[in-house]
């Protein structure tokens, strides 16, 4: 087909025959436009959604007769958001998923630009995450950061399987696109690697115990949004901000919501979470997604912690972060 010159364009005689002309040249009428491209207030598109742990174990369990570490790089379960046209993340920007290594397991170190971390479920002592060289700890209610393009293998010395979950920026690194991935050298087969305990002084853990501390010196605030919290690091990395919340039982926190997308992961306890009207009951290892801008709040049956994965980083430096408590009445 002749492509369309300046004069035939300016020859154009009825608007579907210039539609028609600049469609050959890969250029869109912005007054006829299929779609809009600017709206009043953020989509719905991504749902209120809950994942639970017990069933996660089973299948995580099956899985564990099913493949090795050889033949997956990861055992993992991604928890995809069930909105229409979603098959990976499990908010706009994040993706979370349920992981297990089995005794004696390898799982093969590697390196990517996506940040990541994990909420350990349950482990025994010999279970640790290789982070640029370093054995670290893996005890349930610790949180382990491995940032942009740290290496990270995860081995299980221990006699029983390891349960975690996985919170990556993934999404948000396919929308932008600086995805970088690459195996690293596997320092594993080193004897000094082989027999160096395994150790939580460093800045990629936070250890529940010292989180329980902080927790019990913070201001108390069972009603506002967060409950009780601290903040895990200041933010514990470049995209995904981190918080404990301490829920104190049938404390109801303050509805709000808020541009930045929230992930909650229960690391202890009961409750419920309520998001944009929808009523999941948790507990511990549940995983609950409070897309952007849907108004939510908890309510813990008894002493809980949620931890809450946020993109708030990314909205508060492109200067996106809003929030707002909506009125009573729209609940
Ligand atoms: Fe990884």
């Amino acid at each position: 087909m002749q492509v369309p010159s300046r004069d035939d364009l300016a020859q154009s005689g009825t608007l579907e025959e210039l539609y028609g002309k600049l469609g050959q040249i890969g250029i869109a009428p912005g007054w006829a436009k299929s779609t809009p491209s600017l709206w009043p207030a953020p989509k719905k598109n991504f749902g209120p959604a809950h994942w639970k742990y017990d069933q996660a174990r089973g299948a995580l369990d099956a899985a564990g007769r099913l493949i090795n570490t050889e033949l997956a790089e990861r055992r993992n379960l991604i928890l995809f958001n069930p909105a229409a046209t979603n098959s990976y993340g499990t908010v706009r920007t994040l993706v979370a998923a349920y992981q297990m290594i089995m005794p004696g397991e390898w799982a093969r170190a590697h390196r990517h630009t996506p940040n990541a971390l994990r909420l350990i479920l349950d482990s025994e002592a010999g279970v640790y995450t290789d982070v640029n060289g370093v054995k670290l700890a893996m005890e349930p209610g610790d949180v382990l950061l491995t940032p942009n393009w740290s290496s990270h293998g995860h081995g299980n010395d221990s006699r029983a399987c390891a349960y975690w979950l996985d919170f990556l920026d993934v999404p948000l690194v396919q929308l932008l696109e600086p995805m970088f991935f690459e195996p690293a050298e596997e320092d594993k087969a080193h004897e000094a690697f082989e027999t160096a305990p395994p150790t939580k002084d460093s800045p990629f853990v936070f250890p529940i115990a010292e989180t329980l501390k902080r927790l019990d010196t913070a201001a108390p605030d069972p009603t506002g949004r967060f409950g009780t919290q601290v903040e895990l690091g200041n933010p514990a990395m470049d995209t995904i901000g981190l918080h404990m919340m301490r829920l104190s039982p049938r404390a109801k926190t303050t509805p709000y919501r808020t541009t930045a997308n929230n992930i909650y992961a229960a690391a202890k306890g009961t409750g419920t979470t309520t998001v944009d009207g929808e009523r999941f009951e948790w507990s511990r290892g549940d995983v609950i997604a409070a897309p952007a801008w849907l108004p939510h709040h908890h309510e813990a049956t008894e002493d809980a912690l949620l931890l809450r994965v946020t993109d708030e980083p990314v909205m508060k430096r492109l200067g996106f972060y809003r929030v707002e408590e909506p009125a009573p009445t729209s609940h």
